[in-house]
């Protein structure tokens, strides 16, 4: 009797090292749990501009076409992974999902297209014909320009410069639940409160992409990292780091919390192993 308990405790045992080492913490550490990577789309050079439509489960994305003479537009969706290639827009350089009207906006070398996934229509918009380096939908199109990095809003058919960047500049605009604005420029990442008058500095921050999720918290990357906005006041925002990531150009968070990132050449989902890890960085 004494035999059989023993082996099994030794079977326990050596099931219990093998089991470490399936689930040790050896990928990527989101939240304190341990991530694998799934590689959504390979061979597609420094994906940049990410965005989800939610309803469609749809990413958006542009990357660096052939000899690094231009950008290309292209639609990848997260089901299928079924990969479009869109055409139309010159120097299609950004994406932006509206969360609730769900229209696709594509920023290129000479103004703002909206993109239907069912036809795949390419449609100019009358907005703007300067040269667009992000777009972020939310009820009204604000955009920023390149090299100038003005920031300006679309909305109810107007366009003007955001108030309280007015003529400062910005390369990345992000706007959270509550309408707050985030932006960065090389000084570092900014916030202006909703309906407030004064700019404060919040960071740091070499921001590289700005992403609402299908909640609309707001989340940021960094080519070293992934960000979320949390606890927003007229003086400050907490900033928590999900994840530490080497060489990333962006991030975007699907409907069910997973994070997907733009690594140099793919495009990469990290799921949950459900390993408890302690920090690794
Ligand atoms: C970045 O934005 C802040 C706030 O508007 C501004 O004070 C700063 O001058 C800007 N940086 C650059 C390099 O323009």
């Amino acid at each position: 009797m004494k035999l059989i308990i023993l082996s099994t405790l030794l079977a326990l045992a050596t099931a219990r090292v093998v089991d470490n080492k399936i689930t040790r913490c050896d990928g990527i550490i989101v939240n304190g749990i341990n991530h694998e990577k799934e590689v959504l789309k390979e061979y597609t050079d420094k994906p940049y501009m990410m965005s989800i439509d939610y309803d469609t489960n749809v990413l958006f994305y542009t990357y660096t076409g052939p000899h690094a003479t231009s950008f290309i537009p292209a639609a990848l969706n997260l089901k299928t992974k079924e990969n479009y290639i869109i055409s139309g827009v010159s120097g299609g350089f950004a994406t932006s999902v509206d969360p609730k009207t769900h229209k696709t906006y594509i920023g290129g070398a000479d103004g703002i297209y909206g993109f239907d996934y069912q036809s795949k229509a390419v449609t100019k918009l009358d907005i703007t014909t300067e040269n667009i380096w992000q777009v972020f939908a939310k009820d009204g199109v604000y955009f920023t320009t390149y090299p100038d990095e003005y920031a300006f809003v679309y909305k109810n058919g107007e366009l003007k410069k955001i108030a309280g960047i007015d003529d400062n500049k910005a390369m990345l605009v992000g706007l959270d639940k509550d309408d707050n604005i985030f932006f960065s420029n090389s000084s570092g990442l900014f916030l202006r409160p909703k309906d407030d008058e004064k700019t404060v500095k919040v960071g740091e921050y070499t921001v590289n992409s700005f992403t609402a999720d299908a909640n609309g918290k707001l989340f940021f990357s960094t080519p070293t990292g992934i960000f979320s906005l949390n606890e927003v006041t007229k003086n400050d925002a907490k900033i928590s780091k999900l994840a530490g990531i080497n060489n990333i150009y962006g991030a975007v968070v699907e409907s069910d919390g997973s994070l997907i990132y733009a690594a140099d050449n793919s495009i990469v989902r990290l799921k949950s192993t459900g390993q408890e890890c302690s920090e690794q960085y």
